[in-house]
């Protein structure tokens, strides 16, 4: 299987913050990425195309993670991030549903072949420096037709974002976030909701730029 480095320079993986992820994640910060109306667009999306039933993980999971409860009714999230405080204080998780891992030094996710329906990243796949590696990994843990569902904005940490991330634009943002799916392999048909001015969003909202795929069935 591709590893990113075999597919992408390395120079596209650099940050300007290059000490541990841990370090600037043990601070909790209890605040949401995106504006009203983008996080109603993904949960919007949410109902549409999640399972209404099943088990979830949110990857790079915080203190929200903006399900639109009761539409759908998840049997277990599960919630994969850098801070515990910020995942205990996300209603929507399941108590003892916890993992708190840094996904740029293990990849590997501590879960079984098969275990979810959905696994959601919601504003954070900017920050990944082995996306193939993750990518394949959420591969592993869904079901066959299981759905991986990418969300992303305009801002970020910039200091721990990628310098592919910081040198291109939002269109090509998502051009990226589909190599990762191509180059990751053992994906269905990769889809695209975007809401921004272009789409007849208003000015001064923040834009929202979604992708999925679900786990193509086995041959
Ligand atoms: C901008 S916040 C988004 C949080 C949440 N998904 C949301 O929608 O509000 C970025 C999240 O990515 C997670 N994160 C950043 N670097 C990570 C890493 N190396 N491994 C695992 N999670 C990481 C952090 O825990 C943080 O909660």
């Amino acid at each position: 299987m591709p590893r990113t480095l075999d597919v992408y320079p390395q120079e596209y993986f650099k940050r300007q913050d290059e000490t541990p992820d841990m370090l600037f994640y043990e601070q909790p910060r209890p605040v949401v990425h995106i504006d009203d109306e983008a996080i109603l667009t993904l949960s919007r999306f949410y109902a549409d195309v999640l399972p209404a039933k099943g088990a979830y993980l949110d990857l790079m999971a915080s203190w929200r993670s903006h399900l639109p409860v009761p539409l759908v009714k998840p049997d277990r999230v599960v919630g994969l991030g850098m801070n515990a405080a910020e995942m205990g204080d996300n209603p929507q998780l399941d108590e003892g549903e916890i993992w708190v891992q840094n996904l740029n030094e293990e990849p590997t996710l501590p879960f079984a072949d098969g275990e979810f329906d959905a696994v959601l990243c919601a504003v954070s796949i900017q920050y990944l420096i082995q996306p193939l590696e993750v990518f394949q990994e959420v591969h592993r843990v869904l079901k066959p037709g299981g759905i991986f569902a990418i969300s992303f904005s305009n801002r970020c940490f910039p200091s721990k974002a990628t310098a592919v991330w910081l040198a291109t634009t939002d269109q090509q943002h998502i051009e990226l976030v589909a190599s990762y799916f191509i180059n990751s392999e053992g994906w269905g048909e990769i889809q695209a909701r975007v809401k921004n001015q272009e789409t007849g969003s208003p000015a001064g909202e923040d834009p929202l730029y979604i992708l999925w795929a679900p786990k193509a069935p086995e041959e």
